[in-house]
């Protein structure tokens, strides 16, 4: 595991998005497993910057996204497919058809559940896996609980997620209260992990996360377990 201390948000993106640009330099086809939150928003700014300058190419690039709030189609201005458009696909050369984020609005969400692993699986997997963690120690929308989920599945989300992610919404009673996430068999099957901290806020779930048990009521502990994970923080 390495951990990477940075000054502030600004250099915590570059890091961030010079580990991704060298994975698609390296293998122009990556599959990248990709996160939303306000986390990743730089990094993905930095990789728009690269791209219009010709630096990086998405043209051979998929990308799964970990998760989607339950009930909001792609239109929806919170839901995740629409954050991914906004912050990133719209600027860059991805094929959109290349692009997955799950289907919050399915009507048969365990199905989708299913069909999203089958289809990570068809890929062969995810080559980078781009992750924020929760104050709580989530990582996508896997919550503290009595087990690790191993497969996309739905969650409850948790009374102090729905509150950190308020922040996004008009009020706290329009955040759903359900999501559908990738679980730790795709996360810990990823090739590389890249996880992304800003802020004080985050620096006593990351010491639990990381210096503590490996239990599932901090899910983010399972990446002790994973043989190659970066962990760039910054404090500001
Ligand atoms: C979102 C996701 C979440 C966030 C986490 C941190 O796709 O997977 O696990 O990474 O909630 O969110 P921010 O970055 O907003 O602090």
């Amino acid at each position: 595991m390495k951990f990477i201390k940075v000054e502030n948000y600004n250099k915590l993106s570059r890091q961030a998005a010079n580990i991704i640009s060298a994975q698609i330099i390296m293998k122009p086809n990556s599959v990248l497993g990709l996160a939303t939150g306000s986390s990743p928003i730089g990094t993905y700014k930095q990789l728009i910057k690269w791209y219009n300058k010709g630096d990086v190419d998405f043209s051979e690039v998929t990308s799964v996204n970990l998760d989607e709030y339950v009930g909001l189609d792609g239109n929806n201005n919170q839901s995740y497919r629409y954050f991914m458009d906004t912050y990133f696909f719209n600027h860059i050369n991805i094929k959109k058809e290349n692009t997955y984020v799950p289907n919050g609005k399915s009507e048969d969400l365990a199905k989708e559940g299913e069909e999203y692993d089958a289809r990570l699986k068809s890929f062969g997997g995810i080559d980078l896996q781009l992750l924020g963690i929760g104050l709580d120690g989530h990582i996508g929308f896997n919550e503290p609980d009595k087990c690790f989920e191993k497969s996309t599945h739905i969650v409850n989300l948790h009374s102090s997620t729905i509150e950190a992610n308020s922040r996004f919404f008009d009020s706290i009673e329009d955040v759903p209260k359900q999501a559908i996430t990738m679980g730790m068999v795709s996360i810990m099957q990823a090739k590389k992990i890249l996880l992304i901290a800003n802020g004080k806020a985050k620096e006593e779930i990351l010491k639990k996360a990381f210096s503590g048990p490996i239990t599932p009521e901090i899910p983010a502990s399972i990446l002790q377990l994973h043989p190659d994970v970066t962990v760039i923080y910054s404090e500001e």
